[in-house]
């Protein structure tokens, strides 16, 4: 069944104590959402978080990443395993950022997609172009091609599993988010896409989440959109007053 979802992705953001103090505006500020929401904290602050979060069962813990491999000498990285075992559920792979400081590329992002599954997590898979594709008009080719690399390899049963976010660069923390008919074409475009591989019900079945300078003032526009599931929410996740409006603009 498709789910709405609000998903907030602090990035690089709130050490231990005003994480806390962030979740804790975020409990109080919501009452019963129309869907669910995932908290996507720093690696060091997820067990503590998920402990927070944990009395509301409409909240979820992410992760902003994880390693492509299970184990091993890798020093300094995250593995699935390790996120498994401190209660994380969802985790997001392929965010443009891993992609462009960070060379992450399509089979990578596979090996990710799949680990995360074998350890019963969810992947949040994002995919957008950058400006340059936008303006030569290639956008829905260009993303296309993103799912088919590092998605398509997945049996029907594990894609169900797949939430998927449209992130267009050039709306990341640039406050030029895509208008509501931008973000509804490719949503649909996208869904068209899985169900030439998938079929239609597992297309229609898909959460498709929009993220760029999505915030208080425009969520509600943006998904009301009929292929618009929630969003992922960057800078307006790190505040409660905001991030609590948002979530209340899911449809259900
Ligand atoms: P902003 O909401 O800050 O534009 O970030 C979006 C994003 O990258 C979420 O993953």
């Amino acid at each position: 069944m498709r789910q709405q979802i609000v998903a907030g992705n602090w990035k690089m953001n709130k050490g231990l104590e005003d994480g806390l103090e962030l979740v804790k505006g975020i409990l109080e500020k919501t009452e019963k959402p129309k869907g669910l929401i995932v908290i996507a904290p720093p690696f060091p602050l997820l067990r503590e978080v998920g402990k927070m979060i944990k009395v509301r069962k409409y909240f979820h813990l992410g992760a902003q990443n994880c390693h492509h491999e299970e184990k091993g000498a890798f020093t300094g990285e995250v593995s699935t395993d390790m996120l498994q075992s401190v209660g994380t559920e969802y985790v997001i792979i392929g965010h443009s950022e891993r992609r462009e400081y960070f060379k992450e590329k399509p089979a990578m992002l596979a090996a990710k997609v799949n680990l995360t599954l074998s350890r019963g997590m969810r992947p949040i898979f994002c995919c957008g172009e950058p400006l340059h594709i936008r303006e030569v008009d290639t956008h829905v080719g260009y993303v296309a091609k993103q799912l088919k690399s590092s998605l398509f390899h997945l049996k029907e049963e594990d894609f169900r599993k797949v939430v998927i976010a449209y992130e267009p660069i050039w709306a990341i923390g640039t406050g030029r988010t895509a208008s509501a008919q931008q973000a509804q074409e490719m949503h649909h475009a996208i869904r068209v896409f899985i169900a030439k591989k998938y079929g239609k019900s597992v297309a229609n079945d898909t959460t498709i989440l929009y993220g760029g300078s999505c915030n208080a003032q425009n969520a509600a526009e943006l998904f009301s959109q009929p292929d618009v599931d929630g969003g992922l929410i960057g800078g307006a996740s790190l505040k409660a007053d905001d991030f609590a409006v948002i979530i209340g603009a899911l449809k259900g």
